[in-house]
């Protein structure tokens, strides 16, 4: 028999995104858990990742440099100074960002920023056009590209398209703040899909289209706007828990782990691990650890040292310029007030580590700090979990901010403006029994075995491939 349902399961599929891991001359893959996950998915479909080189160029060669291992191209573009300075630090950067963290204070808005933004979104569909063939699905990751869509369907792109949004989406009072937000808002209804990492966000979202008058939500996680139906969705991102506890086991034997140990001289480590970024919530936490250690000297002292590895980011942007200073500032300040000749209580360091490092440094940590003021998941969160040894677990003390929050129910959930409870919460990580450490350990490593980031991928084509759609379709029939 003949299938009516549509196949669009065939087509090659194209990522897009701002960053984009090109292998190096050796052909080692990229090591984050969400570029081996999408890379796989290419390799299994064939197809092609689309985005910026990282590097800034003269006009005229700015044509898609192509790079292509086995089934998967790598395809990337340079910009100018000017479109690196308005479209990623300037509107990115500065007004996307800030507002979806809800730092309204922190935003930027500039009408050039604006521009260079959809001028370079523009530049990029373009190229991207070029590239395309009929039956390709394409997914586009991000802030930096959410009005890709529009100008691909301008340009008389029919293809399937969905958008993954990585970062929180803020209620409509705090959206609204966007510059050209019905612009915004309109863009999103050129995808098929548009997917978050939690429910309040698709329900912000949601609500964004009906506070502006623009569309309606229709049969449960549809929305009606601007004259197109698209589904709007939450699909929490996760990570490959048993292969990055097998990492953290074998990274018992990686050098800088055993260095750490050694130079730990028996005290309990906390860890922290975040770029460098207001949102992260950095200043608060080593507040809360210098209120950790004051008030619960005995705890403290003889018997903790707490490692904080924070690589720089986005440094030209002044929000973080300042915000290396003022972390640096506190961190000496704690040192200084707190610190002894033979013991540094916190150690801070600006380097980034291999992923095998971090994850045997997470699994020798008696507590991990994921404590940021407002985050789309964050993934240290659940690699700090799946590198836990069963026998002995760590303490997860993690912010309510965070999306991960949702699903890891099991760590000490803490409000990280509340310095005395973030610092109650440490002391109670600390001192907690091995029994409720186990328990607690075993709920949320259930949980991330149940939600994997292969299973994330799945969901996620399978929405924007349009094949759940076609099932319903075929059943109607
Ligand atoms: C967040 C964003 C990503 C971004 C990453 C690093 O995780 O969601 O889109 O790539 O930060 O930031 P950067 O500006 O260095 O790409």
């Amino acid at each position: 028999p003949v299938s009516l349902k549509p196949d669009r399961s065939n087509g090659r599929l194209i990522v897009v995104s701002n960053r984009v891991p090109v292998p190096t001359a050796s052909g080692a893959p990229a090591a984050g858990g969400l570029a081996v996950a999408l890379q796989s998915a290419l390799r299994s479909k064939g197809g092609i990742w689309f985005g910026w080189s990282g590097k800034a160029s003269q006009e005229a060669d700015r044509e898609p440099q192509l790079r292509t291992l086995g089934s998967i191209s790598f395809a990337v573009c340079d910009l100018t100074r000017r479109d690196i300075e308005e479209y990623y630090h300037g509107f990115a950067n500065q007004a996307l960002w800030p507002i979806c963290h809800y730092r309204l204070d922190l935003a930027r808005l500039s009408e050039r920023d604006a521009a260079g933004y959809f001028r370079v979104n523009e530049f990029f569909a373009r190229r991207l056009a070029k590239m395309l063939r009929p039956d390709d699905v394409i997914w586009i990751h991000d802030y930096h590209f959410i009005p890709m869509a529009a100008f691909l369907r301008q340009l008389g792109v029919q293809n399937r398209i969905g958008y993954f949004h990585h970062i929180p989406w803020p209620s409509p009072d705090t959206a609204s703040a966007m510059p050209h937000y019905d612009r915004i808002l309109r863009s999103f209804s050129s995808y098929d899909v548009v997917g978050f990492q939690t429910e309040p966000d698709a329900d912000n979202f949601r609500d964004c289209l009906i506070e502006s008058g623009a569309g309606r939500a229709v049969d449960g996680n549809w929305c009606e706007a601007y004259g197109r139906k698209f589904q709007v969705d939450a699909f929490p991102i996760s990570i490959d828990a048993e292969a990055f506890a097998l990492e953290a086991r074998l990274a018992e034997r990686n050098t800088l782990v055993k260095r750490m140990r050694a130079s730990l001289e028996g005290r309990a480590m906390i860890i922290g691990v975040d770029r460098l970024d207001y949102s992260k919530g950095i200043k608060h936490r080593i507040e809360a650890f210098g209120a950790f250690l004051e008030r619960y000297p005995e705890a403290a002292k003889a018997r903790v040292t707490m490692l904080q590895i924070t690589p720089k980011s986005r440094s030209e942007v002044p929000e973080y310029a300042n915000i290396q200073n003022e972390v640096a500032e506190e961190v000496g300040h704690l040192n200084g007030k707190l610190g002894d000749i033979d013991w540094t209580p916190l150690r801070y360091i600006n380097k980034t580590m291999s992923q095998s490092a971090l994850a045997g440094l997470y699994r020798m940590a008696r507590v991990g700090l994921v404590t940021p003021l407002r985050d789309g998941m964050n993934l240290v969160a659940k690699e700090y979990v799946a590198a836990q040894s069963p026998d002995d677990p760590g303490v997860l003390v993690l912010s309510q901010f965070a999306g991960a929050a949702r699903e890891l129910k099991s760590a000490l959930i803490v409000n990280p403006y509340d310095i005395g409870a973030t610092a109650a919460a440490i002391a109670r990580a600390i001192e907690m029994p091995l029994e409720e450490r186990q328990d607690r350990w075993r709920d949320m490593m259930a949980t991330l075995r149940d939600n994997s980031i292969d299973h994330w991928t799945a969901n996620c084509l399978q929405a924007i491939s349009g094949e759940s759609e076609a099932d319903l379709e075929g059943s109607l029939h």
